[in-house]
């Protein structure tokens, strides 16, 4: 059996740190065709893009703000003008903003979910359009743990992963006639600039993780580029948890 993402080409939301980062430089090295998109960190997003250009040339760059429809349409158009199709949309983009309810602001409440939650529907919307013509695509979205259980302070981040989660299965039942999944992958802890500040939930994690955490990005990395081979064809609208945590 050959896993193989050569030539497909991927768009990465939020590409440019974190897990985006590590994604876009796995597809890159398995010669798929990387659509690398960041907002604000435009150095650390171009030292990404002349890395990877230096061994795989069929990368892209572009800057766009996943919670605007004009900025989520360059991103669109620069993609299909360069590569012509687009196979696979990843909808990482993702971040927090923590406080208990009686101390969270409206502003927080509502940067979280558009952040999180528009930016998946306008880019998923946007995409969807050449994958229909396609009749093929997929769809993934990083959701997370949090959105099945509930995290105490994160009633915003938790929220918008519940609601990433049936919004996966809401349009994996649309769009599986046109021959698209949608799934979404909710990832074990991974230490990124999203997390680095909180030890605790990092000793949560550990405690309830039944194997080590030591792995998690490495078996976050194997299983993206699995679903996005052709070896991963007649599954849709499913919710996987790639650690070891059992809720
Ligand atoms: P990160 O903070 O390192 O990266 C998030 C990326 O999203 C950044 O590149 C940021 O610039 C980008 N971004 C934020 N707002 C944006 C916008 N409006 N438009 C375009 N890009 C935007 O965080 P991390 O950990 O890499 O998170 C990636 C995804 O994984 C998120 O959706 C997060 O919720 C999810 N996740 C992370 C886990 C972890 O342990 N790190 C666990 C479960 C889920």
């Amino acid at each position: 059996m050959i896993v193989s993402v050569v030539d497909k080409v991927v768009v990465i939301t939020g590409s440019s740190k974190g897990i985006g980062r590590a994604l876009a430089t796995a597809f890159a090295k398995e010669r798929a065709k990387v659509i690398i998109n960041y907002l604000n960190s435009e150095d650390s997003a171009k030292q990404l893009y002349n890395e990877i250009i230096a061994y795989n040339s069929n990368c892209l760059l572009v800057k766009s703000d996943v919670t605007q429809q004009r900025d989520v349409n360059k991103l669109y158009n620069d993609t299909i003008n360069t590569f012509g199709k687009v196979d696979v949309l990843i909808n990482n983009a993702g971040i927090c903003n923590d406080n208990p309810i009686q101390l969270m602001t409206e502003e927080q409440w509502t940067k979280v979910i558009n952040v999180n939650l528009l930016g998946p529907y306008l880019c998923s919307r946007t995409f969807s359009k050449t994958m229909i013509q396609q009749k093929s695509g997929k769809i993934i979205n990083i959701a997370s743990l949090k959105g099945q259980d509930g995290c105490a302070g994160q009633v915003n981040y938790s929220a918008s992963k519940s609601g990433l989660i049936g919004f996966t299965k809401a349009l994996a039942k649309e769009l599986g006639k046109f021959n698209i999944s949608v799934n979404a992958v909710c990832p074990g802890f991974i230490v990124t600039d999203l997390n680095r500040h909180n030890e605790d939930k990092k000793k949560i994690a550990e405690s309830k993780s039944l194997l080590s955490l030591d792995t998690a990005l490495n078996d976050l990395l194997s299983f993206l580029v699995y679903m996005t081979s052709d070896m991963f064809m007649g599954i849709s609208g499913r919710i996987f948890n790639v650690d070891s945590r059992i809720l």
